[in-house]
C-alpha cells in the first residue's frame, strides 16, 4: 500500500462534483434534524422574499397608480412585517448551521486522528508530520466554512432563483425567456471552468501543508541548525515554501474570483433586456409600470443569487479539495492487519525468523533471506557494523513492519495473528531513541501499563524495588516526581534510556529487545542494569543489540549482522573477529 499522501494520483479528475456533494451530505447524515430545521427557515427566508416583489408590484397598480395612499400604508406594512420575519429566520438559520459546522469539525478532526493512530510506522516514515498536522487543522476549517455559510446559503439561493425564474415566466413567457437566457451561458461557463478551480484550490491546499512540513522540520530540529548555523539555509527554505503558499494562493484567488466579473457581466445583460424589451412592451400596451417594476425586482431576485452561487461555488470547491485531502487519510488501511490464526507449530522457540527478506517501503532490499530462532529463556546479542540491520531486524521482531517474504513466528504462530495489545504483552522494545512524553518519570514509567496506575508513589516504589528498578531513579532530582518536558529535552539521552529500560523492564515481557539500550549510560549503572537484567524472571528471552564488548560477552549466542545477512558467530571471540575485520572492509 502507498502510504505518500503527496504521491498519490491527484483525485480531482475522478471524483465528480456530484458524488463529491454526495459524500459531503453523507458527512452530515447524524445532522438531519437540524438540517430540515435550517432547511425549512431558509424557504420561508426565501418565499417571503419572493413575495415582496410581487406585492409591490400590486401596489402600484393597483393603489399608486389610482392615488389611494391608505392602501399605500397598510401594503408597507404588510411588507416591513415580511422582511423583519425573513431577518429572523436569517439569523436563526445561521447559527443552526454554525453548530453544525463546527461539530463537523469535532468529528472529522477525530476521525482522522484516530485513524492516524491505527496507521504503520510506514506511513510516518513517508509523511511529514506538518503536512498531517495541516490536514488536521487547516483542510477541516474548509469544511466547516462551506457548511456553516455557503451551504444554505447555496440552497436559499437556489430556491430564490427557481422562485424568480418562475415569476418571471408565468407572469410574460416572452420576456421571461429573454431575460434568462444569460443565465444559460453562465451555466456552460462555470461547469467548464470548475475543474481548474478545484485543481487551483487543492494546489493551494497541499502547498499550505508543504509550508507547515517546512515548520515542523526546522522546529525539530533547531537545535541541529542553531549548532551548524543553518538559520540562513531554513530561513530560505521557508521563503520558499512561503513565497510557493503565496502564488498557489494569488492562483487559487484569481480562480476564484473569476466567476464574479462573469456572473456580473450577464446579469447587467439581462437587466438591460428587461428595461428595453419591458419598455417596448408598455408602449404597445401589454404591460403596466407596476408588472415592469416586480419583474426588475425579479430579475434581480434571479441574478443577484445567481452572482452569490458564483462565491459559493467557490467555497464549495474549496470544500471540495480539503475533503479530498481528508478522505486520502480516512481511506487508508493499516497494511499490517490481525491475520487468521493458521495455528501452531509444536516449537520451544520464542521466535524465529524463517527466509525473510525486508526493504522499506520504496527502497531497495535490506535484509536478505534471514533464518534464526530464538529459544526461550536464553540471551542472545547482536552485533555489527553501523547499517548493518541491526535495527531493521529488532523492529521486525517487535512488527514494526511486515517482512516482504517469509515469516516470522511468535511462540510458534505467526506474528501477524497476534493483536496489537497480545503483542505489546509479550515484546519489550527499547528503542534506539527512546521518546518520553510530556509528564512525570513516574508517568512515563507507568506508560502503557495499567496494572499500576493507581498506585501511590510510596506503594510504586515497592514495586520498583522487587523488580531492583529502585536503584536507577538516583539519578534522578526529584525521583518519580521529576517532570518531563517536551519529548524528553529536560533529561539526558542516559536517563531517557534508564527511564524507557524501566518501562520495558517492569512490564515482564517474554521477549526483551534492547537497541543500544545502555550505549549511553556510564559503565557502572550499566553493571546495575546487567544485574536487573539478570534478575528477570527465567523465562525471558533477551535480545541485546551492543556495540560493547563487554555487554554482549554474557549472551548464550551471539548473532553478527553485517549488509542485511544474518550469521552465527561461534563464540564470542569469532564474533569480535568478524566485527573487527567487518570494521575493516566498510
Ligand atoms: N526508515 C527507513 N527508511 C529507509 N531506509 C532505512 C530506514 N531505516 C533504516 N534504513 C536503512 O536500512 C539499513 C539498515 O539500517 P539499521 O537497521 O538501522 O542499521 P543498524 O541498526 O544495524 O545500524 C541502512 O542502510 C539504512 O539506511
Ligand atoms: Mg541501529
Amino acid at each position: 500500500m502507498n502510504y505518500n499522501l503527496n504521491s498519490q494520483p491527484a483525485r480531482e479528475k475522478k471524483v465528480s462534483t456530484i458524488s463529491g456533494l454526495k459524500s459531503l451530505l453523507d458527512l452530515v447524515s447524524e445532522e438531519k434534524q437540524n438540517l430540515t430545521i435550517a432547511l425549512c427557515s431558509i424557504l420561508i427566508n426565501s418565499s417571503l422574499n419572493l413575495l415582496g416583489p410581487f406585492l409591490i408590484g400590486y401596489t402600484i397598480d393597483k393603489y399608486i397608480q389610482t392615488k389611494q395612499f391608505h392602501g399605500v400604508l397598510v401594503f408597507a406594512g404588510i411588507l416591513l412585517g415580511m422582511y423583519l420575519v425573513a431577518l429572523g429566520t436569517s439569523y436563526f438559520h445561521t447559527q443552526l448551521m454554525g453548530g453544525v459546522g463546527q461539530r463537523i469539525i469535532l468529528t472529522l478532526r477525530n476521525a482522522i486522528f484516530n485513524k492516524i493512530q491505527e496507521l504503520p510506522v510506514a506511513f510516518f516514515n513517508e509523511n511529514k508530520a506538518g503536512d498531517l498536522i495541516s490536514r488536521v487543522n487547516n483542510d477541516t476549517d474548509k469544511l466547516n466554512q462551506f457548511f456553516s455559510q455557503a451551504l444554505m446559503q447555496f440552497i436559499g439561493s437556489i430556491v430564490t432563483m427557481i422562485g424568480a425564474g418562475i415569476f418571471l415566466l408565468v407572469i410574460n413567457w416572452k420576456l421571461g425567456l429573454a431575460t434568462l437566457i444569460p443565465a444559460v451561458f453562465i451555466l456552460i461557463f462555470t461547469r467548464a471552468i470548475s475543474p481548474w478551480v478545484k485543481q487551483r484550490n487543492a494546489q493551494n491546499l497541499k502547498s499550505a501543508g508543504s509550508m507547515s512540513a517546512e515548520i515542523q522540520e526546522s522546529l525539530t530540529n533547531f537545535k541541529v541548525i542553531i549548532a551548524f548555523n543553518r538559520r540562513d539555509y531554513f530561513r530560505k527554505r521557508f521563503d520558499l515554501a512561503n513565497r510557493h503558499n503565496y502564488q498557489t494562493a494569488i492562483g487559487a484567488g484569481l480562480a476564484n474570483n473569476i466567476f464574479l466579473p462573469v456572473f456580473g457581466l450577464f446579469s447587467s445583460l439581462a437587466q438591460l433586456t428587461v428595461l428595453s424589451y419591458g419598455i417596448f412592451l408598455i408602449a404597445e400596451g401589454n404591460f403596466t409600470v407596476g408588472l415592469l417594476v416586480s419583474y426588475l425586482s425579479y430579475a434581480t431576485n434571479f441574478y443577484n443569487p445567481l452572482r452569490q452561487l458564483a462565491t459559493l461555488w467557490t467555497s464549495f470547491q474549496v470544500a471540495l479539495a480539503g475533503w479530498d485531502r481528508i478522505s486520502q487519510i480516512l481511506t487508508l488501511e493499516s497494511n499490517l492487519p490481525v491475520a487468521e490464526d493458521q495455528g501452531q507449530t509444536a516449537s520451544t522457540a520464542v521466535m524465529a525468523f524463517k527466509d525473510v527478506h525486508f526493504g522499506y517501503p520504496g527502497g531497495k532490499e535490506i535484509l536478505h533471506n534471514i533464518s534464526f530462532t530464538l529459544e526461550s529463556r536464553k540471551t542472545y546479542a547482536l552485533v555489527g557494523p553501523t547499517g548493518g540491520g541491526k535495527t531493521t531486524t529488532a523492529s521486525i521482531m517487535a512488527r514494526l513492519y511486515d517482512p516482504i517474504a517469509g515469516q516470522v513466528l511468535l511462540k510458534g504462530r505467526d506474528i501477524r495473528s497476534y493483536t496489537p495489545a497480545e503483542r505489546a504483552e509479550k515484546i519489550g522494545f527499547i528503542l534506539q531513541e527512546p521518546f518520553l512524553f510530556t509528564g512525570t518519570i513516574k508517568e512515563n514509567i507507568l506508560y502503557s501499563n495499567d496494572q499500576y496506575a493507581d498506585f501511590s508513589n510510596a506503594q510504586f516504589l515497592e514495586v520498583l524495588q522487587a523488580a531492583r528498578l529502585e536503584a536507577l531513579l538516583v539519578s534522578f532530582e526529584k525521583g518519580l516526581d521529576t517532570l518531563v518536558s517536551s519529548g524528553g529535552d529536560s533529561l539526558s539521552l542516559g536517563q531517557k534510556q534508564l527511564v524507557a529500560f524501566m518501562r520495558a523492564v517492569l512490564r515482564k515481557p517474554e521477549l526483551l529487545i534492547l537497541d543500544e539500550a545502555t550505549a549511553n549510560i556510564d559503565t557502572l549503572t550499566e553493571q546495575l542494569l546487567d544485574l536487573i537484567l539478570a534478575q528477570l524472571p527465567e523465562e525471558t528471552t533477551l535480545v541485546i543489540i551492543a556495540h560493547r564488548l563487554n555487554t554482549i560477552e554474557n549472551a548464550d549466542e551471539i548473532f553478527f549482522i553485517n549488509s542485511g545477512e544474518v550469521t552465527r558467530a561461534g563464540s564470542f571471540k569469532d564474533a569480535v573477529d568478524k566485527l573487527m575485520h567487518g570494521r575493516r572492509t566498510s
